[in-house]
């Protein structure tokens, strides 16, 4: 078997969907490790956009199965949604598979997340308010309802009032919030279970199997290393595990089954939410990187702050993942800079520091020490489509980015659509 993993390298949204997409047509399966419908993956076949949320980008290849390892944290009703708008655009999802293990987001998730954000006012983490952080938390405290919860009904409908008797509790008495209706959130989420039964089985018997029989399996992640529990700028992550090694306990399978790990970097660095970010530009170069990059965000349309490539961040990121090659996305954005700008060191109270801090604190006084090269103009990258064809400039960014990180760019984007991407070597 071969085993290859989709990794955001930095914040999120460095262009996983497409990158996943693409990569599909090698792949025998597609399997997400983690998160939920906080993720926005944008894939873009022919003429046609698609943003999805929790579905595999792998979805669109039919012949494929897609699985939602038992890592992710499912919204049925976000679900249903999106299997719904996959049908009126003529996607059939026939091929969607869900881990029975996989937890389940349930309403008072949401409004806990909700809740639980206005309470830290201006020290808010700046979620997507889909219910993530309090999903995982009730998995690890163990009180989590579990797809597989559904094989029996009545054990999943005892298990729900009890949790929306215990979190209205919460909800009323912390947070002076309003009660959920106990009767119409246990018959709407019913209703929506016997739905999406006929997707639920043990997805890692299916992984293992393929494993077996050779194939090649594709694990999509969502999120990116920054985000990461353990390893991402804490606490202004998510609550689960996007790097390579979350892999192993997102979709069940053996570490010694990832082979490949493709790291995605955007050619410049982008985030949502709170957190501190060494390289931001507060200035116009930073509006015209969101405007030329369109950075905004496909969940929940926030602007996407901006800033110039941040190699310290490259080399922690490699450190904690593996990675075996990058995919550069969003060159194109780049065209018409005269000059760019990449961060090659942090400068911290007069010391130079090449590794990204633990401490918050520690990394708010980190100045980027940056090395400049020379831009490229829009005529000059139009419709090119192999990597020699580039500009020139364009080739020595490529380069100067694999000599400081040391790990080879086998791929390089320079546009949304399937046919802009420059393979230079193979990755699976
Ligand atoms: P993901 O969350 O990592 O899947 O990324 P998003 O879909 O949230 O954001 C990436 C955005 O950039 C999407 O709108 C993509 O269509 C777009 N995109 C991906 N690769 C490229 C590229 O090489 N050039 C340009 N201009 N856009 C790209
Ligand atoms: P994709 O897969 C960018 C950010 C949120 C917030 C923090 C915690 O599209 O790259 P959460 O709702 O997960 O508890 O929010 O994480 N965040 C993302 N930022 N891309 C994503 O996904 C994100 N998913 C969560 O903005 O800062
Ligand atoms: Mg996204």
């Amino acid at each position: 078997m071969s085993g290859l993993v989709v990794v955001g390298s930095q914040w999120g949204d460095e262009g996983k969907g497409k990158m996943t997409d693409y990569l599909t047509k090698q792949a025998d399966m597609v399997v997400r490790y983690q998160g939920g419908n906080n993720a926005g993956h944008t894939v873009i076949i022919g003429e046609n956009t698609y943003k999805l949320h929790l579905i595999p980008s792998g979805i669109f290849d039919q012949e494929k199965l897609a699985i939602i390892g038992n890592g992710v944290v499912v919204n049925p009703k976000a679900l249903l949604e999106e299997i719904a708008y996959l049908k009126e655009r003529n996607i059939s999802t026939d091929n969607l598979r869900i881990s029975d293990r996989a937890h389940i987001i349930m309403p008072y998730h949401i409004e806990l997340d909700r809740l639980k954000e206005e309470r830290r006012g201006e020290t808010k983490i700046g979620t997507t308010i889909k219910g993530i952080g309090p999903c995982y938390i009730d998995k690890v405290e163990r009180s989590g309802i579990r797809m597989c919860d559904f094989y029996t009904p009545e054990i999943f409908e005892e298990k729900l009032r009890a949790n929306i008797q215990s979190k209205n509790d919460v909800i009323v008495h912390v947070y002076g919030g309003n009660p959920l209706d106990e009767e119409a959130v246990v018959k709407e989420y019913m209703d929506y279970m016997e739905q999406i039964k006929k997707y639920i089985m043990e997805t890692s018997i299916i992984i293992d199997r393929a494993a077996k029989e050779g194939k090649k399996i594709l694990f999509e992640g969502a999120q990116g290393t920054f985000l990461d529990i353990d390893y991402g700028t804490y606490p202004f992550v998510t609550s689960s595990h996007p790097i390579s090694s979350g892999v192993a306990i997102g979709a069940g399978v053996s570490p010694f089954a990832l082979q490949k790990v493709v790291g995605i970097v955007k050619a410049y660095t982008t985030r949502v939410g709170k957190g501190p970010f060494p390289t931001e530009l507060h200035d116009d170069l930073g509006e015209e990187l969101r405007e030329k990059g369109h950075e905004y965000g496909v969940t929940t349309g926030r602007a996407r702050r901006c800033g110039w490539l941040d190699l310290v961040m490259m080399a922690y990121s490699h450190r904690v993942n593996g990675f075996t090659s990058f995919a550069l996305t969003k060159l194109d954005t780049l065209s018409g800079f005269k000059t760019l700008k990449i961060c090659v060191a942090y400068e911290r109270n007069g010391e130079i520091l090449d590794n990204f801090p633990a401490s918050l604190e520690h990394l708010a006084e980190c100045r980027p020490v940056y090395t400049e090269l020379p831009g490229w103009t829009e005529e000059e990258m139009a419709g090119v489509d192999t990597y020699e064809a580039l500009p020139e400039n364009a080739r020595k960014y490529v380069e100067k980015i694999e000599e400081l990180t040391g790990v080879p760019i086998d791929i390089v984007s320079v546009g949304p659509k399937r046919t802009e991407t420059i393979i230079r070597k193979n990755v699976f």
